[in-house]
């Protein structure tokens, strides 16, 4: 496990850098995916093809999940669940949000999980059964905690929106209800990045309909490893349908709040 941890620390601060040096000061959408907001640019290519390289090179018999079509079958028992490049708008506009999210899972469960946030010059990372934590640029390194017992009308929660058209129209609505009952809503742009924040405090919860597994596999881990808890709906495993964390206290009534406005249809 510490083995995979280091090389996801490695690979995502090697991607994390190319991803700043190399970013061309006229970067253009290369594709789009499931709608015309749903983009792809020549860096989540490319940076996908490196992380991905980097780690074949020392394992050659794991398999492989990327966002960007990645995927390879392995023999070792060992899958890399990849996200080059978790908040790609922000990355083409500019803004700070993004990061490099790699997560390796062991027989199915993920056991080691890295997000890179590079504009931050944050680290964040998790074991499991070894805590999470936070390294700075400097070095300096904090072990996160998730904040505890806060009441949902006091709660700041952190949301996505999935570039699914019609899905958007159904995560409005699920907001609708949302807001009016706790403290404010923030949308960073990246799920991983959300997922860090709920990690360290930073918001209470989170909450989201529609994120891929490459989206919260390492933030998921990280999230657990620092005292919260991530899920889906009544009892189900986080999924495309509905992702929720938070810490102690809070997941619960999270959870509860959106049971009823999450129904499943998009
Ligand atoms: C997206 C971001 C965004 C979330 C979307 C994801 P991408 O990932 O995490 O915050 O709301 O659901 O698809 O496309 O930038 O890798």
């Amino acid at each position: 496990m510490h083995d995979l941890l280091e090389l996801a620390i490695s690979t995502a601060d090697v991607a994390g850098v190319m991803l700043i040096d190399k970013r061309p000061a006229d970067l253009r959408v290369a594709a789009t995916k499931s709608s015309p907001t749903d983009v792809v640019t020549e860096m989540d290519q490319a940076a996908e093809k490196l992380i991905i390289e980097r780690i074949r090179a020392s394992r050659p018999g794991d398999a492989f999940l990327g966002e960007e079509g990645g995927e390879a079958a392995g023999v070792s028992g060992v899958r890399w669940i990849i996200d080059p490049i978790d908040g790609t708008v922000n990355y083409l506009y500019g803004l700070p949000d993004w990061a490099v999210s790699i997560a390796a899972e062991v027989d199915g469960e993920v056991v080691a999980g890295v997000v890179a946030v590079p504009t931050r010059g944050e680290l964040y990372t998790a074991a499991r059964g070894e805590g999470a934590y936070l390294v700075h640029r400097d070095g300096s390194t904090e072990k996160l905690r998730c904040n505890s017992g806060v009441p949902l009308e006091r709660a700041l929660i952190a949301t996505g929106f999935g570039y699914f058209a019609q899905r958007r129209a159904r995560q409005a609505e699920v907001l609708l209800g949302v807001l009016p009952r706790v403290r404010d809503i923030r949308r960073a742009g990246s799920a991983a990045v959300d997922l860090c924040s709920v990690a360290s405090g930073r918001v209470d919860g989170y909450f989201e309909r529609g994120p891929q597994l490459w989206d919260i596999a390492a933030g998921g881990l990280i999230v657990q490893e620092a005292g919260g808890t991530i899920g889906g709906l009544h009892g189900r495993p986080a999924s495309v349908e509905l992702t929720i964390a938070a810490g102690p206290g809070l997941y619960g009534p999270l959870h509860d709040l959106l049971a009823p406005l999450a129904p499943e249809r998009d």
